[in-house]
């Protein structure tokens, strides 16, 4: 069995895949510059499964680290999460979004290229289905527009993946198209541990729990759903972490290049969320009603239904053991790693 590259495999999601690859026998190779995470994730991700990653401190965008990485070990598929994920902050530096995540991706194409390696699984998000299609999303619906520069990164990534496989029918690209992944693992290691003001609903619920920040703004009551609040396709992190190793093993049997939706298929409103979170951690919690936050849509949740057919996977999580399983990480790690 060959390497597994994980690039951005000390974030949030990279950390509980490289924990599910190792569980399932792989090795692993990290790749990270350590802009949005710490290696202490990669140390607890030892501590949980008793087997290390090998890690490189590096950029994507630098090509030649990257070589250096394909020609040490022996490398037959990347799982690529690396890249800039703030919606507020892409509308402030969209340069740096599409330079970083967009340039990134070229860089890591064609280094895989010239190493002969052309299996890849790529972190897209259900932000390319836009404002205009109505849920539950299906992959074959319009995914050319997105509302912010963040999504606009998925949206080119998946067009260049799709090109690059029109082009050269032996690469395998398999883009997942995340919904909203909460949660932690439940030895409560490792989790989320965003920088600064979170700006995603679980996270601002934890640290509200926590005491460390005062109040949740829950953005608009007058959506047309069933209590007002807006309605997601939360996910966990743990039942999207083994999307991944069943959908690089698929791509390492199959050519092609056929995105998938990885969320449960129902949604939860903000209120919902917030009673579960409040059931998990046993106080209430502190909230007021905001007005809507601009670019937000009323609902989102995805037809789940191609990931089961393709490669047998289903999420099997709720909402209830997500807000627990974030709660257990929180209250083990109030500052974070
Ligand atoms: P994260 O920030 O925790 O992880 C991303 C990792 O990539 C970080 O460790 C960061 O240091 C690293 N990184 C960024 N730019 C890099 C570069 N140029 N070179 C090397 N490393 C770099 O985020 P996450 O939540 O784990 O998200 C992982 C991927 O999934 C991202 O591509 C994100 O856009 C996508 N995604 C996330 C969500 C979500 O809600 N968390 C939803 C849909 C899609
Ligand atoms: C969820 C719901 C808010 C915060 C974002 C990205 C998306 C993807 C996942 C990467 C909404 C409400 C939120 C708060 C609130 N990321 N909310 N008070 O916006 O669905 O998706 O993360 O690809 O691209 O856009 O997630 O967690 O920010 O919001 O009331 O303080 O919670 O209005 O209804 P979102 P979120």
């Amino acid at each position: 069995m060959k390497d597994i590259l994980v690039t951005g495999g000390a974030g949030f999601i990279g950390s509980h895949t490289c924990v599910e690859l190792l569980e399932a026998g792989y090795n692993v190779v990290v790749v990270d510059n350590l802009s949005n995470s710490k290696e202490e994730s990669l140390n607890r991700v030892k501590q949980i499964t008793g087997k290390s990653v090998k890690f490189y401190k590096a950029d994507i965008l630098d090509k030649e680290a990257l070589d250096k990485i394909f020609k040490e070990n022996d490398i037959g598929s990347v799982i690529h999460f690396a890249g800039l994920k703030a919606v507020g902050e892409s509308v402030r530096k969209p340069v740096e979004y599409y330079h970083n995540n967009i340039t990134g991706t070229l860089c890591l194409i064609e280094v895989m290229k010239e190493n002969n390696c052309k299996t890849m699984v790529f972190s897209s998000s259900a932000t390319v289905y836009g404002v205009k299609n109505k849920a539950p999303y299906t992959e074959d619906m319009d995914t050319s527009t997105a509302t912010n520069p963040y999504g606009y990164t998925k949206v080119m990534i998946e067009q260049i993946l799709k090109d690059l496989y029109v082009s050269d029918n032996e690469w395998s690209i398999i883009p997942l198209r995340y919904f909203n992944p909460i949660g932690a693992h439940s030895s409560g290691l490792i989790g989320e541990d965003p920088n600064g003001i979170p700006n995603n609903l679980v996270p601002y619920i934890a640290q509200v729990a926590v005491g460390k920040l005062e109040q949740l703004s829950v953005y608009g009551d007058d959506y047309e759903t069933p209590d007002g609040t807006g309605v997601r396709d939360y996910i966990h992190v743990v039942d999207l972490a083994r999307g991944h190793v069943l959908a690089v093993k698929y791509a390492l049997e199959n050519k092609g290049f056929e995105p998938v939706n990885l969320g449960t298929g129902n949604g939860s409103s903000v209120l919902e969320v917030v009673a579960a979170y409040e059931k998990a951690c046993g106080k209430p919690i502190n909230k007021r009603i905001a007005p809507r936050r601009d670019g937000d849509i009323a609902t989102s949740f995805a037809d789940a239904s191609k990931a089961k057919a393709l490669f047998g996977w289903e999420a099997k999580s709720d909402i209830n053991e997500m807000c627990a399983d974030s709660w257990n990480f929180t209250k083990k790690n109030p500052n974070g790693f």
